[in-house]
């Protein structure tokens, strides 16, 4: 990720060259991550991600793995591998990843 992050500084790579999803304009930038986001994780990510791939188990992992989860989720809409979830939950996971993945 980081080394990801540097390649992106150095040659002003796009992270908007894939594929983005339509404007939400519902976004509040105040989504709770303890009401709204972590919630979604618990019931659809963490039957495998506990154990399987030991990611998205607190806070700090989910705040560090935001951009994985963005791409994965909202961008190319792997995850959850196997199931769905629906365009209201995407749209929050987006909107409180692009608010700065608070603690709130
Ligand atoms: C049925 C099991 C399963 C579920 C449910 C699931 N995942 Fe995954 N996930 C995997 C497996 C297996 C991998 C590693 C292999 C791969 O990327 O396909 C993975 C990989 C990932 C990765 C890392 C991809 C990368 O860049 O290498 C992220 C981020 C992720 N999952 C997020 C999520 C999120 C968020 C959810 C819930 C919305 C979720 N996953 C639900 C099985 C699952």
């Amino acid at each position: 990720m980081l080394v990801l992050m540097l390649v992106a500084c150095e040659t002003h790579v796009q992270e908007n060259d894939v594929v983005e999803v339509e404007q939400d304009d519902n976004c509040d930038p105040e989504t709770s991550f303890i009401t709204s986001i972590k919630p979604i994780i618990d019931n659809n990510c963490l039957p495998c991600h506990r154990a399987q791939l030991p990611i998205l188990t607190s806070f700090e992992n989910i705040r560090d793995n935001r951009d994985d989860i963005r791409t994965q989720v909202v961008v190319l809409r792997r995850m959850p591998l196997g199931g769905s979830l629906s365009s209201d939950e995407i749209a929050l996971i987006r909107c409180w990843i692009d608010n700065g993945a608070q603690n709130n």
